[in-house]
């Protein structure tokens, strides 16, 4: 995997990332489900879960190694699992663009993002639903992507839960008064009547699966997710 391959594949001038989770697609057609976002997503979301750390079991190494033969796509593998300790760095030799394991299942994140960033992947900190932000934002300098869960993480298809901006508003902040280069990303319900809510609160980068591959038209719904979020943003810094 070259330095080339992981570049940010983010349309010119556009400040919004937009990740399809492929979790909302037909496992036995990821290649095809791929190619149906690939000139209009940004990143490719991957939930690995285990069955363990959620109740859900999804997909592994193999998977992945193969969606990284299968799409020019940066992979943005989310690890919903326990000790992403042993099984992170796997997934950054696999060529994942992005990293991201749970804040409650790791004893030392700055050590594993250090790792992660080494092996030249972006590492990304994960804080799901009933996790309070503030204890991690000391952390946050180490990361490249601040995963803000907007539900329970485990199951696609759940209503988006709009108290959980309060954290995002906050790491907006914090983000902003260090100067800090870190997408804020938001993952669960974003769909069109959404994801306004999660750009005002100062997200950056938009995770959405059911209302992407249950599209008749998933690049569409892309696209037009982009330019929800994008009109938020530019109106802030107006
Ligand atoms: C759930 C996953 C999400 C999931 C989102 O734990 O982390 O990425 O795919 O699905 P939707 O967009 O359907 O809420
Ligand atoms: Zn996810």
């Amino acid at each position: 995997m070259s330095v080339a391959d992981r570049t940010e594949h983010q349309p010119p001038g556009s400040a919004v990332v937009v990740a399809p989770s492929i979790l909302a697609a037909d496992f036995a057609h990821l290649g095809a489900a791929a190619r149906a976002v690939a000139t209009d997503a940004d990143w490719l979301h991957v939930d690995v879960m285990d069955n363990h750390f959620v109740p859900n079991l999804t997909i592994g190494l193999p998977v992945v190694r193969s969606l990284r033969r299968a799409t020019p796509l940066p992979l943005d593998c989310h690890l919903m699992i326990t000790d992403p300790d042993r099984w992170a760095m796997g997934y950054a030799e696999a060529g994942a663009y992005n990293v991201t394991f749970h804040i409650e299942a790791c004893d030392d994140p700055v050590r594993l993002a250090r790792n992660l960033r080494a092996a030249g992947c972006r590492a990304g900190l994960a804080i799901d639903r009933d996790t309070p932000v503030e204890p991690y934002l000391e952390l946050v300098p180490h990361f490249d992507t601040l995963l803000i869960m907007t539900i329970k993480a485990g199951f696609g298809g759940q209503e988006f839960l709009p108290e959980l901006l309060a954290k995002v508003r906050l790491a907006r902040r914090h983000a902003d008064a260090g100067h800090l280069r870190l997408h804020i990303e938001v993952d669960g319900g974003i769909t069109e009547d959404t994801i306004e809510q999660a750009a005002a609160a100062g997200a950056d980068a938009f995770v959405a699966g059911t209302a992407v591959f249950e599209a008749a038209d998933p690049a569409a719904v892309v696209r037009r997710l982009r330019r929800r979020a994008e009109a938020v943003i530019s109106a802030a810094r107006a």
